[in-house]
């Protein structure tokens, strides 16, 4: 048993951890409840399983959670201020732009740090930066419209 630090959505915890190897999203999902990174194909290619390390989309199913103590984490949970949605958050329920669900906390987590780095997108860099995030449901002309849609309302 380990203890191990971690600073998520802005809380610092001190956990118990049997293995340090551990990846992260079974941290979040089973000692933390912070149930918005999905578990989807476990070999950090769907993205399913996105969080924001120190602004960063990275997927969270093998890096272990001894790797990323004290660092910065915001699941989609922590995107919310207070009861108010993220401007990404928001765009994609005004643009209907989830479907099953699987791959939507992957497509807002990445979409947020697209438009942290970026503020107006074009189509181009919006398809390269949400290319790591698969979609089975072909969700992604929605996705794509609901991106514009929070770039011009956060920064018109
Ligand atoms: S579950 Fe992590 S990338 Fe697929
Ligand atoms: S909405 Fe189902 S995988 Fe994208």
């Amino acid at each position: 048993m380990k203890e191990i630090s971690l600073r998520v959505n802005g809380q610092q915890h001190r956990l118990q951890i049997d293995d340090p190897a551990t990846p992260l999203l079974y941290v979040l999902r089973n000692q933390l409840e912070l149930n918005g990174p999905k578990y989807g194909c476990g070999l950090e290619q769907c993205g399913s399983c996105m969080v924001l390390l120190e602004g960063k989309a990275i997927p969270t199913c093998r890096i272990p959670v001894s790797a990323v103590a004290d660092k910065n984490i915001v699941t989609l949970e922590g995107l919310v201020d207070e009861d108010t949605l993220h401007p990404v958050q928001q765009a994609f329920i005004e643009h209907q732009a989830a479907q099953c669900g699987y791959c939507l906390n992957g497509m807002v987590i990445t979409a947020v740090a697209l438009l942290e780095e970026n503020n107006h997108p074009d189509d181009t860099a919006i398809r390269e930066g949400m290319e790591r995030v698969l979609c089975r449901c072909s969700i992604q002309p929605r996705v794509m419209r609901a991106i514009r849609s929070a770039a011009q309302n956060m920064n018109p």
